[in-house]
């Protein structure tokens, strides 16, 4: 018998909710969600200051992190190293967030970022997205472009170990997802200029999610029509519910 594929369901809560006692109690609920659908790898990103009181319940989630620091140690008020994370109980982190790419992260910072996080052995889910569509096609040279210059210097033994999020910027926080025909087009041509990036590498070897504007009525068709390997949600995934409805649609 074909074994049916499974999915990769990231969860990005942003600076939510306020307390810690809400983010358990959101934690445990969609850990329940989580353990009827075994099929779907969840990842969960709390903010940082969660983790270590969130890892002790996560046996049917991975945690995440929303970011982390280039640097191992030091001087850097404010940031927290890739150690830290692992220490706190982060097995991914996202970087490149186009919420953090606003405030100033250039896709060189978050090259040096995802250098660190290869070098301590988290795995990445790295944000990339353009701001605008045109009829003439220059997102698809921003892409080729963004893509070239996050990448720069990863070695190819890393390129099956990392998850590759395309967020338009225009879906984020959006009402409408990007629909599933154009998700498709997006999703070959960001594998074929990885697979440009990596020589020898092939297409399938790289894992694409989408992101933005997800919900519990696109998801499905969203990762079978847009053939992508998983998604990346934002506002849904502080809803034990409809992230469960989520999982449902994708098992
Ligand atoms: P959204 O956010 O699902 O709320 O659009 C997605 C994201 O920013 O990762």
């Amino acid at each position: 018998m074909k074994k049916s594929k499974s999915y990769i369901l990231v969860g990005n809560w942003k600076m939510n909710p306020t307390t810690y006692t809400d983010a358990s109690r959101l934690f445990r609920g969609l850990i329940k969600k989580a353990a009827l659908h075994p099929k779907v790898k969840t990842i969960v990103c709390p903010p940082s200051i969660y983790l270590g009181r969130l890892k002790d319940t996560s046996e049917t989630i991975s945690l995440g992190a929303q970011d982390a620091s280039a640097e191992e140690t030091g001087a850097h008020t404010g940031n927290i190293s890739v150690p830290m994370l692992i220490n706190a109980g982060a097995s991914h982190v996202i970087v490149g967030h186009s919420e953090c790419r606003k405030r100033g992260d250039t896709s060189d910072m978050v090259n040096k970022k995802m250098h660190a996080v290869f070098d301590r052995g988290l795995m990445p889910i790295v944000c990339i997205g353009e701001e605008v569509r045109n009829d003439a096609g220059e997102h698809l040279a921003f892409l080729k472009q963004q893509l070239s210059e996050t990448f720069k210097g990863i070695s190819k033994k890393h390129a099956g170990k990392m998850m590759i999020a395309y967020e338009p910027v225009w879906a984020i926080g959006a009402t409408t997802a990007m629909d599933p025909h154009s998700v498709h087009e997006m999703s070959l041509f960001i594998k074929k200029t990885m697979s440009e990036l990596f020589k020898g590498i092939t297409m399938d070897s790289f894992l694409l999610l989408y992101g933005g504007a997800v919900d519990p009525g696109n998801a499905r068709a969203i990762v079978h029509e847009g053939q992508v390997n998983g998604l990346l949600v934002g506002r849904q995934s502080l809803d034990a519910e409809a992230f469960g409805q989520i999982m449902s649609a994708i098992s």
